[in-house]
């Protein structure tokens, strides 16, 4: 099983930005600890960020075929892009939105996911563990899927 975690913008930024809303790990230490779990659990992953929202676009795209679950931050991309949604949905491929801090108890503009319906499900405010959550949602999707 491959695994494909996407990231948006300013999450290159990680452990230096807004530290008391998003803590001090850095996106390679998140990346080290879900490769760690993944070893585990005997699934491959790719990890990747980007600032832009059509290389997003284009990684999702590309998705189809080559990986069976992508799991994304998509950052503040979450709140805007239609891109984003119409990528996700035109693919076919089972998306976990992620977020490490929780963006229902944040400004209202937070609330709205213009990702979240056609994603098959939100883990939010876990911190760095909303990135292993999110491997174990798409490990457990891809399971049941394969169950007689
Ligand atoms: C975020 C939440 C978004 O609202 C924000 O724009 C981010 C990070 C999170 O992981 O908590 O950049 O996706």
């Amino acid at each position: 099983m491959k695994i494909l975690f996407l990231n948006g913008p300013n999450l290159n930024l990680l452990g230096q930005r807004e530290p008391e809303t998003y803590g001090r790990t850095t996106l390679a230490d998140i990346e080290s600890k879900v490769r760690a779990r993944a070893a585990q659990l005997h699934v491959d992953v790719e990890f990747r960020q980007s600032n832009l929202e059509g290389e997003l676009v284009e990684w999702i795209q590309m998705a189809k075929g080559t990986f069976d679950a992508i799991v994304l931050n998509a950052a503040a991309y979450t709140h805007t892009s239609i891109a984003l949604r119409d990528a996700i949905a035109g693919i076919g491929v089972a998306t976990v939105e992620i977020h490490l801090s929780n963006v229902h108890a944040r400004e209202e503009f937070r609330h709205r996911s213009t990702i979240a319906a056609v994603c098959r499900g939100q883990i939010t405010g876990f911190g760095a563990f909303s990135y292993i959550l999110g491997l174990e949602a798409a490990v457990n999707i891809n399971d049941s899927k394969n169950k007689p």
